[in-house]
């Protein structure tokens, strides 16, 4: 069928065939469909939806186009986590030690900063001489040996996502849904995972602002993985304000040190026993979600949790001494505090600002080549919910320059501060 045909059918309110997204998955791969071609098209899917049948069509077809990952020479059941992105997210690094710490194999690909501060792999990497480039025979060594290692994405991952991405992002179609669930789909679908653990992110700091959004996202999402043969569940959680305390790449570290000796902030300490629940159940190391809540909690308290960690940094080459001394890891001149102009409850902070404020410090990237400050950062001593008197600190930045008129005023623009303030729920819902 000719590329012009499938864009009428598609416009005329018809479902495509798999035979005809495979045509135009290879097709776009290999050049062969011209970008103002496949723009028409992806527009027409922004317009008139697809059926769970043609997303996830689209999702293999996606998958298929690149090197796929396999993980079949690593021993068990492999269990992925993503998320759709927040601010201050320092979950997978506390969850995959710690599921590893009770016997989970954590083969676990990771990416850098999209957003506003760093992914993942950037802040592992203000970890000194921490190596996140493994080649794919180390990768699987380090997990059938240690059984957890955490890498960079190797090889050509779901190009056509790649494309496709690009041309969503100048033509005005990143937010669609059938779009957003195959392209992540689709990257998770060539990792190589057995079962995967979802977190759907909503609220200020989320790409889905509303619940209503997330939750479709969240539903098609497990819908692709399970008509794709891999057991897939979603949690929707809330990114109104940063998860945790800590925004910035050495200061997440230190926020993951501490949640792992279960000192952590509660809003982190519960998104991992949630979601690592999950994935221990997932792995078949545990038979209900109540007996692996138990495991986790006492793989923390017996400390097992936090060895694991260090014995990830030995394994991939970084100083696991600062385990012990992980005030390094956030050393700045600049440590300046956040006054409250006025006393009541805190009503509201955007995650999104604060990110933004944190990327300003030199947390993140404003361009791709932009270089990464893993020192600095924001540490939030007051979250929605909470009472503050005037003139308490509200949060301390760290930085490594003293001119921070731009960041406080961002800061102040959007904490709020009210006679009342709700603590926003964390789990939203459950999806299986
Ligand atoms: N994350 C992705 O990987 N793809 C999207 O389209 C949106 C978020
Ligand atoms: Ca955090």
């Amino acid at each position: 069928m000719r590329m012009v045909d499938i864009i009428e059918k598609k416009r005329n309110g018809q479902s495509l065939s798999k035979q005809e997204i495979d045509e135009i998955i290879q097709g776009y791969t290999q050049n062969e469909i011209p970008d103002y071609q496949m723009s028409a098209l992806l527009m027409t899917i922004f317009y008139e939806d697809m059926s769970d049948q043609e997303i996830t069509d689209l999702t293999i077809a996606m998958a298929n186009s690149g090197d796929k990952i396999d993980l079949s020479m690593i021993k068990g059941i492999k269990v992925d986590k993503h998320s759709t992105g927040g601010v201050g997210d320092t979950t997978t690094i506390v969850l995959a030690p710690l599921v590893a710490s009770v016997g989970v194999a954590v083969a676990k690909m990771s990416g850098r900063g999209l957003g506003h501060t760093g992914g993942t792999i950037d802040k592992l990497e203000s970890i000194p001489k921490f190596h996140v480039e493994l080649s794919n025979r180390q990768f699987i060594e380090l997990v059938n040996e240690t059984g957890i290692a955490i890498t960079g994405q190797s090889g050509d991952l779901a190009p056509a996502d790649k494309k496709m991405y690009a041309l969503r992002d100048v033509t005005a179609t990143v937010d669609s849904l059938p779009l957003i669930a195959s392209s992540i789909m689709s990257k998770k679908i060539a990792s190589g995972a057995d079962a995967i653990v979802l977190d759907v992110t909503t609220g200020a700091g989320a790409f889905m602002k509303e619940l209503s959004a997330a939750r479709r996202l969240a539903k098609t999402m497990v819908k692709i993985g399970q008509l794709a043969n891999i057991k897939t569940m979603a949690i929707i959680s809330d990114m109104s304000q940063p998860l945790g305390e800590a925004i910035g790449n050495g200061l997440e570290i230190i926020e993951a040190i501490e949640t792992l000796n279960g000192k952590g902030p509660k809003d982190l300490q519960e998104m991992v026993y949630v979601l690592g629940s999950q994935m221990v159940v997932l792995a078949e190391k545990a038979d209900t979600l109540d007996e692996a809540r138990v495991l986790l909690e006492e793989s923390i308290k017996s400390g097992n949790a936090l060895k694991k960690f260090k014995e990830m940094i030995q394994n991939q080459g970084g100083d696991a001494s600062i385990v012990d001394t992980p005030e390094l890891l956030a050393d700045v001149p600049y440590k300046v505090e956040l006054p409250a102009k006025s006393k009541g409850f805190v009503q509201a902070m955007d995650a999104d600002k604060i990110g933004i404020a944190a990327m300003m410090l030199g947390a993140g990237r404003k361009t791709k080549e932009d270089t990464i400050d893993y020192n600095v950062g924001i540490k939030l001593h007051k979250k929605i919910g909470n009472p503050v008197a005037k003139g308490e600190s509200l949060l301390t930045i760290y930085a490594n320059q003293n001119d921070l008129e731009e960041v406080k005023h961002l800061l102040y623009q959007t904490i709020h501060i009210g006679a009342t303030g709700d603590e926003p729920k964390l789990i939203q819902e459950i999806i299986t």
